[in-house]
């Protein structure tokens, strides 16, 4: 696959069955974050979507929310330079408006630092739902009709597309869930149209390098048909 999105789940369950608390879950996510960003590179994988923070997140307890936030900055403080030396572009999508000036200033500087990487992108979803992403895009479409540059009839998929966080990268060839529920949960829903699906059990911090060549060989194995039949695509 080219492009890979992984919803991480099951960090607190896995925490959970040790007798920790959901941190450690968190941060051992961190961990297999990655491993994954490695093997993906190994395997030719152009772009790396990954679901961190989701719109609906900031329900969770505030100390958790607190946490992850302070997690996501220091892992990307840490690893900033890791990308640099494996080549590595950092992008995040969604609304980071909501973060501390601190950790957008990070993440502005990071994405900068990483801007001529071009062996994997890897985009984190961060303060990302797939429904405030088309909401956006429709909105500055809206705005451009008022303006007048922009004309109703001209208002296609193909426009709309544009105006979504990562027009420029191919859609989703594969979307991995782990931790065994099987949903997007508002992830890139416009972007997974046509998507192959595929969910585990392994809980995020266990999911290792055999379990995402598993995933790959998977697909590997699946007819994709684009809404044509079987004869047109074989
Ligand atoms: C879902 O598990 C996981 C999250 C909400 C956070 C994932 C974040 C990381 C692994 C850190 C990412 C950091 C970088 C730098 C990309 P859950 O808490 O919903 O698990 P559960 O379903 O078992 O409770």
């Amino acid at each position: 696959p080219e492009h890979v999105a992984i919803i991480m789940d099951g960090n607190g369950r896995w925490a959970q069955q040790r007798g920790k608390a959901r941190h450690a879950g968190h941060r051992a996510g961190v961990e297999t974050v990655r491993r994954v960003i490695e093997t993906c590179g190994q395997q030719g994988v152009r772009v790396l979507t990954l679901f961190a923070f989701s719109s609906e997140n900031w329900q969770r307890p505030k100390t958790e929310v607190k946490m992850l936030m302070e997690l996501f900055f220091t892992a990307l403080n840490r690893e900033v330079r890791r990308m640099k030396k494996r080549n590595v572009r950092l992008r995040i999508i969604g609304d980071i408006s909501a973060f501390s000036d601190k950790l957008q200033k990070l993440i502005i500087e990071s994405e900068k630092t990483t801007a001529d990487n071009d062996c994997l992108l890897l985009q984190v979803a961060a303060n990302y739902g797939g429904r405030w992403d088309i909401t956006q895009a429709a909105r500055k479409l809206a705005e451009q009709v008022e303006q007048g540059e922009l004309k109703v009839d001209q208002i296609t998929e193909e426009t709309l597309a544009q105006h979504l966080s990562c027009p420029d990268v191919p859609e989703p060839d594969l979307f991995i869930r782990t931790g065994g529920e099987k949903r997007i949960s508002n992830f890139l829903l416009w972007q997974c149209a046509y998507t192959e699906l595929y969910f585990c059990e392994t809980l995020w911090p266990d999911f290792d390098q055999e379990d995402l060549l598993a995933a790959f060989r998977d697909y590997a194995g699946r007819q994709r048909r684009f809404g044509r039949v079987a004869e047109q695509v074989s």
